[in-house]
């Protein structure tokens, strides 16, 4: 049984519009969505990589969500890449099959439960927050300082974001921010002014999917986390806890499989 699901509606966007269609057809045709999957699935199983080039052609000519969703499970370690020109050109993960169909209907019929009351809207995150007022709470998840182009070709501009931020603090919406942080030796270090926000964690996230992608290295990531407020203590220990048992388990997977990049 799936347990607690929010009553108020919340909104959800990005400006990269197949993205939201896919959260769209998600919420509204879980059934669908997941038969759609094991149908492309089987084709990568039974004919292999032309298979998976066949179905990236047909995304980058019709934009289907259910493309996009089989891309996204079965392309090098799940990153969603647009070239110059928009059209998606992340290669085949060789090495594994693609989550299995199976497991991918439970997990979509749960997303779907959950985002019942979510309004998802594709724009900017400053159309998006336009209404946000007093009570309420954003979660931002804005593209990393040093991961120039790589979802979108435009820049993102932070001088404009920490204006938002500002906005946001003075009409009492509450913000969580993920950020910057370490991916092994190297730091994604933010310019965040500190006066915008009260409280910062490190919480550890597990893997750099990027260099894994690069095959260098295996870089563990300690994201930042900024908040515009103070949570309650039992609410920050609740959160550090469970991403660290989830952690602990997938390391411990890994280590049964013997598998390094997975
Ligand atoms: C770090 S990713 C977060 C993705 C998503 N939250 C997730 O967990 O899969 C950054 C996202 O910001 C989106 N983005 C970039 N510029 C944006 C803008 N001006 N307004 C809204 N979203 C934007 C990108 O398309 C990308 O999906």
């Amino acid at each position: 049984m799936l347990p607690f699901r929010p009553s108020s509606v919340g909104m959800a966007g990005d400006v990269i519009p197949e993205l939201i269609q896919l959260w769209i057809v998600i919420r509204d045709e879980p059934e669908l969505t997941a038969k759609e999957y094991e149908l492309r699935w089987r084709r990568l199983q039974n004919e292999g990589h032309t298979a998976y080039y066949e179905i990236r052609d047909s995304f980058n000519a019709t934009r289907s969500p259910n493309d996009l969703l089989f891309l996204s499970r079965t392309c090098v370690n799940g990153l969603i890449r647009f070239n110059k020109n928009g059209d998606f050109n992340n290669s085949l993960h060789h090495t594994r099959p693609g989550i299995a169909p199976e497991r991918l209907s439970k997990l979509i019929h749960q997303w779907s439960h959950y985002i019942q009351p979510v309004i998802f809207a594709v724009g900017d995150y400053r159309q998006t927050l336009t209404n946000a007022q007093t009570g309420d709470l954003a979660f931002l998840d804005p593209p990393y300082m040093g991961t120039k182009g790589r979802y979108i070709p435009t820049n993102f501009d932070f001088e404009e974001f920490y204006l938002e931020l500002e906005r946001l603090n003075d009409a009492g919406v509450r913000w969580v921010l993920t950020f910057d942080g370490v991916a092994g030796e190297r730091t994604y270090q933010s310019t965040i002014p500190p006066h915008l926000y009260k409280v910062q964690l490190g919480l550890p996230t597990g893997n750099s999917p990027f260099t894994k992608l690069m095959k260098t290295s295996l870089d563990s990531v300690v994201e930042s986390v900024y908040l515009n407020f103070e949570p309650p203590p039992e609410a920050l220990s609740q959160a550090i806890n469970f991403r660290q048992k989830k952690l602990s388990r997938r390391s411990k997977q890994q280590m049964q499989q013997g598998r390094l990049f997975n």
